[in-house]
This record gives structure tokens, C-alpha cells and sequence, in this order.
């Protein structure tokens, strides 16, 4: 594991007390008392903290005017216009926390794959790996690597920054997502090709998800390290896989990402969230690779959710994204039952989409979900449930 910011000499096995960079913002305390880090940790907040996948993106057209001529990996590497568009939403709807723009491919190509992200389609692999040979040549990731992506996040939530008291989530694609785009070579609906790897051959099947959980760790790593208050780990298309195949040939990799920055969360309170899409049947597997918050897609309500997911794990989630589409009286009735639901369910949580922004939505409808979401009001500590991290609360 790389350790990228661990001062030369310190003994192994003796942490110092920070680990964060002197005036981070969860050092200098700019971002720790935000009501995103307070409802992951399952305590009181003054309201329920809101952000969006993909609020950064087509569903902005000071977003669409900023793309034009720009094509996305280009945009991914030009720090001025990631920390402008990443600041948009927050700007525009007053959401909780800021997604870093980027892409899960981002650590990838800057590791010299050739592969693109066609508009419309997604991340496209000029030579897909599918052999030991592929699979050796993958190398660690390194700081300089993605020097322009860790310049944008300096930049966004440096003092007097644009980010300010709103925490920057940092994010990479978990092990098996990463892995079926670079073995279809893109989207696939099936994930055949992925699938007859990991069953056919296990064992390179673990080298590759060895290799990608370390790179995924370590973007999360440099991500907290340059500023970031929160991660998020995209394991989109786990759905697609049954219960036990994710267990035995997924969870241990996702575990290896997500220990790449167990120091920083038992350190400085630093949330790790899971999201993937469909994973009703996997959320307890999930669960049990220790993220702080869980997220929930639209199709499980968060009370059901909370009987899945490990004590102590926060919810995240989980409004239809195809509810922004339908007429206010609706949005808001399906708005207050995932609230609802969030209540019943007793954890900390998040509120979000069950998965991103649709392109076509209205962005007066996200503003409208935010302003209600927070005139909800104040929610108290998750009762303890187990969960090491909750305050007592008033239940
Ligand atoms: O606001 C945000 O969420 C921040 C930025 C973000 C993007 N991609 C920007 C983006 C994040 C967090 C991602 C993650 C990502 N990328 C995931 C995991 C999240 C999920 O949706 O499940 C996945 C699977 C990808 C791969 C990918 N990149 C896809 C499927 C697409 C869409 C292709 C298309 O054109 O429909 C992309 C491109 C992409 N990534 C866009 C954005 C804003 C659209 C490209 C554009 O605006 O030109």
C-alpha cells in the first residue's frame, strides 16, 4: 500500500496523531462540524444533508456551455475547469457537499491506458486487458500521475477556496466496476467477458482486482490528502453479481480500497461511502466491508435498507433519479417518504438519488429537493445500534 504522505521515519505501526496536512480543511476545521460528516458519524444535525450524483453535469447548462469544444478526459485534466464545474451545483442548488468532477476512469488513463469516454456511450478501452500479459503491465498509481486532478482539489478547498465550509467528496471506481470496462473494453450489459474471467481464471481474476483496488485506494488517498473531507467508492455494476461470487471474488478487493484509507477515517472522522446500482441482494455483503455509510439505490426504501446493512453504518439515499422528471406535487410527496423511510430506519443519513442525475432533469427541480430537504429540519443522533459511532440520542 502507498502511503504517500507518511513523513519519512515515522515508525510503522505508530500513527501520529495527524495524518491530514496542516490547514486541510478537516484539520483546520472548516468542513468538521458539516452536517454531511455529521450524519455519517449518526449524529445530530441541524437538517438532513443533501448532495446528488452527478450534480455536477448535463443537467446544467452552465455546465453544457463550460463542455463546449472540451472533450471529457481533456476537461478531467484542466484544473480551472474541474474547480468550476465542481463548484456549480454547489452554487446553484445549495447542496451539502461538492463531488469532485472527475471519472472513475481518470486514475486509468493517467496511468497511460489508451481509452476515452465517448459521449453517450461512456469509457471506451482502445486495447481491453483479458490476459495475464494485460494484467501484469497495469502499474501502481502515484501522485504525479494525477498531478493536475490534485491541483484542482487544492485548489477547491484550500482556504478562502471556493469550496469554503462545504466538504469536497473524493471518489474512485471500485475494483470490479473499473475491471468490466477494462476487460468488455466499455459498457456492457451482460458483463460476460468479466464474468467467464472471474470464474474461468481466479487467479488472475485477483491480480487484477489486486491491482485495481490499489490504484482506487490510493486516488482516494491523494484525494484526502490534497483536501478532500469525504470519499466515495462507485461500485456501480456490482448488482450484477450474485451474493456469493461478490463475497468471495469482489468484497476482498473492495476491502483492500477501502483500507488504503482506514487511518484517515479512525484519525480525522473521514467517511467512506459505498454506492452501487441493483445491489438490494448484496447490501449486507457490502456492508461488511466497512464503509461509514452504505449507499442505498432506489429500488430497496432505507428502513428496509437499515435491516441489511451493518450496526452503526449511515444511509445514503435513495429518491428514483426519474422522479425529478414528474410533476412537483410528486417530487415532493416521493421526496418525504424517503425521509420517511430515513426516520424509520434510525441511522445516520444522506439524502441523494438512488443513482445520477439524469441529464434531462430540470435543475430548478434538484434547487426544490434541496430547499425541502432541509426545511425538513433538524434530525436527531442515530439510536446506538451497535455501531461504535453513534451518540446516544434522544429515542
Ligand atoms: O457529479 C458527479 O457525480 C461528479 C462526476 C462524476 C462523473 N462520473 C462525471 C461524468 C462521477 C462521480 C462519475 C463516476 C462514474 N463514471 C461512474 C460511477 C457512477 C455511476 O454513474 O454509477 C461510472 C460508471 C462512470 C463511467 C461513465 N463516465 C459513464 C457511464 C459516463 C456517461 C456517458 C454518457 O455520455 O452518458 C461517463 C461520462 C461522464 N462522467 C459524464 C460526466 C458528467 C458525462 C460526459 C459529458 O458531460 O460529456
Amino acid at each position: 500500500m502507498i502511503h504517500p504522505a507518511t513523513p519519512a521515519g515515522q515508525p510503522h505501526g505508530d500513527p501520529p496523531p495527524q495524518l491530514l496536512p496542516a490547514g486541510h480543511p478537516l484539520v483546520a476545521g472548516r468542513t468538521t462540524q458539516a452536517p454531511l460528516l455529521q450524519a455519517a458519524a449518526g449524529r445530530a444535525v441541524p437538517h438532513t444533508p443533501v448532495w446528488f450524483m452527478r450534480q455536477a453535469g448535463r443537467s446544467l447548462p452552465e455546465y453544457r456551455r463550460l463542455r463546449e469544444g472540451v472533450a471529457m478526459l481533456e476537461a478531467c485534466f484542466t484544473p480551472e475547469l474541474v474547480v468550476e464545474i465542481t463548484h456549480q451545483p454547489v452554487r446553484r442548488h445549495g447542496v451539502d457537499a461538492a463531488i469532485f468532477f472527475s471519472d472513475i476512469v481518470v486514475p486509468l488513463r493517467a496511468l497511460g491506458l489508451d481509452l476515452d469516454i465517448v459521449p453517450g456511450v461512456g469509457p471506451v478501452v482502445a486495447e481491453p486487458i483479458r490476459d495475464a500479459a494485460g494484467v501484469a503491465a497495469l502499474r501502481p498509481l502515484e501522485a504525479d500521475d494525477v498531478a493536475p486532478v490534485l491541483e484542482a482539489v487544492t485548489l477547491l478547498t484550500a482556504e478562502g477556496g471556493p469550496l469554503g465550509a462545504t466538504p469536497l467528496i473524493g471518489f474512485a471506481g471500485a475494483p470490479f466496476t473499473l475491471a468490466s470496462y477494462l476487460i468488455e473494453g466499455g459498457p456492457s450489459r451482460d458483463h460476460a467477458r468479466t464474468k467467464a474471467l472471474m470464474y474461468g481464471e481466479p487467479a488472475l481474476w485477483h491480480d487484477l482486482a489486486d491491482r485495481l483496488a490499489r490504484i482506487a485506494g490510493t486516488f482516494l488517498r491523494l484525494q484526502l490528502l490534497a483536501g478532500a473531507s469525504a470519499v466515495q467508492l462507485f461500485d456501480s455494476w456490482a448488482g450484477a453479481l450474485p451474493a456469493a461470487d461478490y463475497e468471495a471474488l469482489v468484497l476482498p478487493h473492495v476491502r483492500t480500497a477501502l483500507d488504503s484509507v482506514q487511518d484517515l477515517v479512525a484519525a480525522h472522522g473521514v467517511p467512506r461511502i459505498l454506492f452501487g446500482v441493483g445491489t438490494g441482494e448484496l447490501l449486507a455483503t457490502m456492508s461488511s466491508a466497512g464503509s461509514e455509510v452504505m449507499g442505498v439505490d432506489f429500488r430497496v426504501p432505507l428502513d428496509v435498507a437499515a435491516e441489511r446493512v451493518r450496526p452503526g453504518a449511515a444511509l445514503q439515499g435513495n429518491l428514483d433519479p426519474a422522479v425529478v422528471m414528474a410533476p412537483p406535487a410528486a417530487v415532493s410527496a416521493r421526496v418525504d417518504a424517503v425521509l420517511a423511510a430515513a426516520r424509520r430506519a434510525g441511522r445516520g443519513h444522506v439524502f441523494n438519488l438512488g443513482h445520477g442525475v439524469l441529464p434531462d432533469s430540470d435543475p430548478g427541480v434538484l434547487t426544490a429537493i434541496v430547499e425541502q430537504v432541509h426545511a425538513a429540519g433538524p434530525v436527531p443522533a442515530a439510536p446506538a445500534d451497535g455501531g461504535e459511532q453513534a451518540d446516544p440520542g434522544p429515542w
